[in-house]
Order: structure tokens, then C-alpha cells, then sequence
């Protein structure tokens, strides 16, 4: 099956969260599946940087407001086509947002082009071939549902995927025409959404089929708490919508042989776990005493709760706990968090920024890795938490609920826990939470017996990707 899928971003090409790790582990896990994909994604200046042996294999005249290119190359290991519009991606700063902080103010158009390039290539109006499927990841990639559905046939099939739902693409009515869709778009049944033009809703109205990153997320967004507005849509469409849980590339997250580690380790030789863990206090500047070592690596937004994590912390340090924090994001929690280090400065340690080898040496040196999002579609932490021997404590929603056995006394009889859940949303609940890892942190053979559990559960994609080529060739086998 040949697939063409259309993300924003791309590890290791770009990344700002788990969407790219998943739009570039799955390539890789899906080839021996017989799914051939090429990735599409802006030509932001990294990505250009990164081709090798790119060839022009289309071009726009006027994409949006100049001239565009696309370029199939390989780019450290990847088959990809890098959409190189210098008019739209040819800027320092972020993916999303600019110097300032704010959305790039012409981000309508940014990712319009996107879709409207991976339209045009999935029904063969380029020189490229068609693919079989279109794949769009997040709202970014979704008007390409739109820009197929009104365009003339063939068409391919098309594929959504949501990773988080609290990210819509909402743009004004007014842009309707220079995004390039009819005025019959502006309708229930088109890209119409709250009065303006939704991208995420072109996506999931239009897409043959719609999944998201974890069976729970798929329940979730059914139900207005979780659908965000779009609840209503995804009802209707509820017999084309699956939840299918992310894997993470166990080749990047391999605790046996990682560079980022200062002595590997296995289920089978754990050893060299306690190295990392004398390591991972030292560069946080903590003093270890009897208690769990917890670590967190985050975005810091609302959506991960750790505004009541701060709000718990005189809980974590009474029962002896001592904390790691990796993570970036509102400046009101990177304050409190620095705040909180400063006044514990033996017990507190955070890195406020994004260190990909600093997260690695937090998975594996952290006794527990703290999960309390509010809501969470997939989570990918704590995967890599559970192949690091790092125990995950989460809360009980989407994808977490899903990836986590928690150590309640049947599991922990039947010898199957391998973390903690507990009530998202609740500091009472999170705080229950922490008394309750010290409690078993402080009995080593259940202990360890949960670290093994988690280690040797599997995390990898090969049972997703098997899930991935089923649909793609169901979809493209069907009329
Ligand atoms: P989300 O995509 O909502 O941010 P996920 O758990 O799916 O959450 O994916 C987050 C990814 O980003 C993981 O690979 C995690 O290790 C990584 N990450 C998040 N924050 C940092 C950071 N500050 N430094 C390094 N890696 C980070
Ligand atoms: C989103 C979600 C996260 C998920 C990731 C990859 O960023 O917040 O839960 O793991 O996408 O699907």
C-alpha cells in the first residue's frame, strides 16, 4: 500500500511535541507491513538543511503568495517531500508561533498550503505518484480533506488522525475564498465551523476514515468534555472512528545501548540503572535519600497538569520524595517550578528547556515518572518511562489509562502492575498518589518487581503498525 502522510512535523527532522515522534517512527515500523510511506512536511529551514540528494519532483506557481517547490529526498533516514514555499517557512523562529510567542499571523495560509500540496499529490495532478492513501496528522494537514472532496475525481482515500483535540485550526470566514475553497464549503456538511473555516473539522468531516492516538481518547472525545465542539461530528461519524495507541521507537529508546547514558541497563542486568540514577541527582544537584526520585519531562501547559504537581510538592518532599523536572512552555510554570527549585534546591532540581539527551538520562536514573495530565491523548513518556525501568505514576485518562497497569492489590497478587494511576485532575488525588509510590518504593522486591513488569511490557509499534496496515489496505481496497 503506498501512503503519502502529511505532518507538521517530524523527528528528527522538527519537533516541538509527540506528533513527531510519531510521524517518524511510523514509516519505519509500517515497511515491513508492505506500507510504503513518504512523508510530506514544510520546507521549514531545518528541514532543508537536513535533505540529502533532494530533486524538484513539483512545483507551484503561486502557493498561497509565491512560488513553491516540492523537493523528494531522503533526510536521515526518511523518505520524504519537503513543500519549500520561502514565503511561507523561510523565517527563524518557531513551527507554530513567532519570535514573539504568538501564532504566525499568516498561519492559515502556512498549513492551507500544506494540505492543498498533499491534495494535489494525492490525486496525481503533479508529477509524483498518486498515493493509494492520504494520511493528515492534526488540523495542520487537515484541508486537504476539503481541497480532495472539491476537486475532480480520482481521488484517494484519506485517513485523520487526531493527536489532541484541543488544537482545532480556527480561521475567519473572511479567508474563505483566498484559502482556495467555494463558497459551498461554508456549509454543515463542508469546512464550516463556529461561523469560520475549521481545518481539524475538514478533517474529520471529509476523511474516509478518523483515528486517534489511544482507544480511551477515542471514547473520550465522543462526550463534550473531550470532543471540544467537535464531539458532535465524531457521534455521527462514531462507526469510522478508532483509537489506535502510539508506540515509541524503541531503537531511539533503548536503555542497552544509548549514548546518552552513562552505563546501560536491561530488564535482565538492571545494575547499571543505579549508575544513571547517581548521575541523574548529581547533574540535578540533588541529595538522594530514602525516598523515590521523581521525574518529570513535559510541555508545561494546563493540558499536563503540573500546576498540581507544584500545588502537591510539599506532599512529594514529606514522604521523602525528591524531584527532576525537564520541560518548556508557559512562562507562569517554568517561574514556579524555578521558584520551587530555588527554595529546595537538595530536593528540586529543574532544566527549564528542551534537552533530548537530558530526558533520556531522567528516564532512566528517575525511580517514577509523573504523568498528571488533565487529559491526554496518547502520552509518550510514560512508554518511555515503562522501557527505562522508570515506574509511571498517571493519571487515569486517555492513552495513560490505556499503557499503565496500575499497583492495585489484584494486580500486584496477580504480579502484572507496572505503575500507579489515580483521578486526573485532582491534587487530592495526586497526592494520595505520591504517599502511595512511597509506600511500595520503600518495599524493593515489589518494587522491582513493577520496574520489570514495565520494562518488559511492550512499547513498541509493532502491534499499531499491524493495526495502521490493516486500515490502509482496507480503505484502499474498498470502492
Ligand atoms: P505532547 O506531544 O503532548 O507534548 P507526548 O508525551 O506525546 O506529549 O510527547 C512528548 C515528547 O516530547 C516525548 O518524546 C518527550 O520525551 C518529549 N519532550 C517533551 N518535553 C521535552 C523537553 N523539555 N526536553 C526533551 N524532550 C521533551
Ligand atoms: C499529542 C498529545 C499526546 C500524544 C501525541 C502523539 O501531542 O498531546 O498525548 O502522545 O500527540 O500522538
Amino acid at each position: 500500500t503506498s501512503v503519502l502522510a502529511v505532518a507538521s512535523e517530524v523527528f528528527p527532522l522538527v519537533k516541538t511535541g509527540g506528533l513527531a515522534d510519531v510521524a517518524g517512527a511510523l514509516p519505519a515500523a509500517l515497511a515491513p507491513h508492505g506500507v510504503a510511506v513518504r512523508t510530506l512536511l514544510p520546507g521549514y529551514p531545518a528541514v532543508m538543511a537536513a535533505l540529502l540528494d533532494g530533486v524538484v519532483a513539483a512545483r507551484f506557481d503561486d502557493l498561497f503568495g509565491g512560488p513553491a517547490r516540492v523537493v523528494a529526498a531522503t533526510a536521515k533516514g526518511l523518505d520524504v517531500l519537503a513543500l519549500d514555499a520561502p514565503h511561507l517557512y523561510a523565517r527563524d523562529g518557531g513551527l507554530y508561533v513567532g519570535p514573539d510567542g504568538r501564532d504566525w499571523p499568516d498561519n492559515a495560509f502556512r498549513f492551507a498550503a500544506l494540505g492543498y500540496a498533499a491534495a494535489e499529490i494525492g490525486r496525481g495532478a503533479t508529477g509524483l505518484p498518486a498515493p493509494e492513501i492520504v494520511h493528515m496528522h492534526d488540523w495542520q494537514a487537515g484541508l486537504a480533506g476539503a481541497y480532495l472532496a472539491y476537486a475532480p475525481a480520482p481521488r484517494p482515500k484519506t485517513v485523520a488522525t487526531i493527536h489532541n483535540m484541543a488544537f482545532q485550526g480556527w480561521f475567519p470566514e473572511s479567508l474563505r475564498a483566498a484559502l482556495r475553497l467555494p463558497p459551498e464549503a461554508m456549509a454543515i456538511e463542508g469546512v464550516e465551523y463556529f461561523g469560520g473555516v475549521g481545518f481539524l473539522k475538514a478533517a474529520l468531516q471529509f476523511a474516509d476514515h478518523i483515528t486517534t492516538v489511544s482507544p480511551t481518547y477515542a471514547c473520550e472525545i465522543l462526550q463534550p468534555d473531550g470532543g471540544l465542539g467537535l464531539d458532535g461530528l465524531l457521534r455521527a461519524r462514531a462507526a469510522d472512528v478508532s483509537g489506535i495507541l502510539n508506540g515509541i521507537d524503541v531503537g531511539v529508546w533503548n536503555p542497552e545501548a544509548d549514548s546518552a547514558l552513562p552505563a546501560p541497563f536491561s530488564a535482565a542486568n538492571p545494575e547499571g540503572r543505579d549508575v544513571c540514577r547517581r548521575a541523574l541527582a548529581r547533574s540535578f544537584g540533588l541529595d538522594l535519600g530514602d525516598g523515590p526520585l521523581f521525574g518529570v519531562v513535559s510541555r508545561l501547559s494546563s493540558q499536563k497538569g503540573l500546576d498540581l504537581l507544584a500545588e502537591a510538592t510539599p506532599t512529594l518532599l514529606e514522604s521523602g520524595g525528591s524531584l527532576a523536572l525537564i520541560g518548556s512552555g508557559e512562562a507562569w510554570l517554568e517561574e514556579r517550578f524555578r521558584a520551587l527549585a530555588a527554595r529546595h534546591p537538595d530536593r528540586i532540581g529543574v532544566f527549564i528547556g528542551y534537552d533530548e539527551r537530558r530526558a533520556h538520562l531522567l528516564q532512566a536514573g528517575a525511580d517514577a515518572v509523573l504523568v498528571p495530565s488533565r487529559f491526554e491523548p496518547c502520552g509518550l513518556t510514560q512508554l518511555c518511562a515503562l522501557r527505562y525501568g522508570a515506574v509511571p505514576v498517571v493519571a487515569r485518562v486517555g492513552g495513560l489509562a490505556d499503557t499503565v497497569i496500575d499497583a492495585n492489590p489484584a494486580a500486584l497478587s496477580a504480579g502484572v502492575a507496572t505503575g500507579v494511576q489515580f483521578p486526573s485532575g485532582d491534587q487530592a488525588a495526586l497526592e494520595a498518589a505520591l504517599r502511595r509510590v512511597a509506600a511500595l518504593h520503600a518495599q524493593p522486591e515489589v518494587w522491582a518487581r513493577i520496574q520489570r513488569n514495565g520494562m518488559r511490557s511492550d512499547v513498541s509499534w509493532d502491534a499499531s503498525a499491524a493495526a495502521y496496515a490493516d486500515l490502509y489496505r482496507r480503505l484502499a481496497a474498498a470502492v
